[in-house]
Formats: C-alpha cells, sequence, structure tokens
C-alpha cells in the first residue's frame, strides 16, 4: 500500500512536471520573441534615457545641437530626416555606429553603458515608447530590434 502510495506521488509529480514545461514554453517564449524584436513594444527605460540625456549633453550637444535636433557641426538625430537613414537597420547597427564612430572628435572613448543609455535617449526622442525593461549592452540582442519608422500595422 505505502508502496503504490509512493508510485502515485511520483507520477503525479512527473506529471506537474512535464505540465510545467508546457506552460512555460506556451507563455514565456512567445513574449520573450515578442519582447527581442519590436521596437515599438518599450525597449528602454525613462530612467535611462535620461541618464543618456546627461551623457548626450555632455559628448554630444557641441556638435548635434540642443535635443539632438541638429547643429553646426552635426545633423539631427531626430525626426524623418535620421529616421530614413536607420529604417530596417537595426539597434545593433545603430549601437555599433555610436560606439565606433562618435562623437566625431574622440571615436571609442563612451563606454558601452554610455552607448546604450545614449540610444535609449535618442529612442525617446523619436518618440519610441519606453518600457519596463533597459535596453541592454549586448550585440545579439540588439540586433534582433529593427528600427521600423513606423508602428507595425495591428
Ligand atoms: C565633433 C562633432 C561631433 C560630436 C561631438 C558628435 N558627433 Fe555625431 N556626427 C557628427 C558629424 C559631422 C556627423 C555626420 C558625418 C558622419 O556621419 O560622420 C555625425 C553623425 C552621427 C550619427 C549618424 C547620423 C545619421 O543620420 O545616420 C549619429 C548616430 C551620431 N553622429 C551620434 C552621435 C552621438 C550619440 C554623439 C555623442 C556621443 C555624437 N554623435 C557626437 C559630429 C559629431
Amino acid at each position: 500500500m505505502t508502496i503504490s502510495t509512493n508510485k502515485w506521488t511520483q507520477v503525479v509529480v512527473a506529471a506537474a512536471v512535464v505540465c510545467g514545461v508546457c506552460v512555460w514554453a506556451a507563455v514565456a517564449v512567445p513574449l520573450h520573441a515578442q519582447a527581442a524584436s519590436g521596437i515599438w513594444s518599450g525597449v528602454y527605460t525613462d530612467a535611462q534615457a535620461k541618464r543618456g540625456e546627461g551623457v548626450a549633453n555632455k559628448a554630444c550637444v557641441s556638435c548635434h545641437g540642443a535635443e539632438l535636433m541638429g547643429g553646426e557641426a552635426g545633423p539631427t538625430l531626430v525626426g524623418l530626416e535620421f529616421l530614413g537613414n536607420w529604417n530596417s537597420l537595426t539597434l545593433g547597427d545603430f549601437f555599433d555606429r555610436v560606439h565606433a564612430t562618435m562623437p566625431a572628435d574622440a571615436p571609442g572613448s563612451l563606454s558601452l553603458q554610455d552607448t546604450s543609455d545614449l540610444i535609449a535617449y535618442v529612442l525617446k526622442l523619436n518618440k519610441y515608447p519606453a518600457g519596463e525593461k533597459e535596453l541592454p549592452t549586448d550585440m545579439s540582442a540588439l540586433g534582433q530590434v529593427k528600427i521600423e519608422g513606423q508602428p507595425p500595422a495591428k
């Protein structure tokens, strides 16, 4: 009797584990895939954009103008003219460009975290919505986020 009770317990526990994995696969995997792709789903936080604004005010506005709207020594990073250059490329491409070539008077001087924060600020200026999670510094994740000028059709 005791033995068969134990066996049933094992069967129930095993079934519960299998079920748990199914539920996880059904719920977590699509959520993750969604979070990894849509630039309109909120890929940075407001606090991060705020930090990026601080970095931009020190390292970028001298050329790109107040709020990066364009200055004497650098083009605007806001609006259609800018987004047209980046449409259908990814945040990975954008990250690489900023990290490798900017600020133009000291390329390579930005930390990975400052670069990520700057991108969050540029996304905010271009009216992409903020979300719950910070933009990472990890290239493989950034490379999955396409820069889309329009919200995806519902
Ligand atoms: C010394 C002046 C100068 C500074 C400082 C500077 N930039 Fe630039 N930036 C330029 C110029 C000039 C261009 C256009 C020529 C080029 O593409 O290199 C440019 C181009 C860019 C582009 C490409 C724009 C596009 O439409 O594709 C990005 C993105 C950018 N800068 C980001 C930044 C960020 C972020 C910072 C602050 C860390 C920064 N820049 C600081 C001068 C500057």
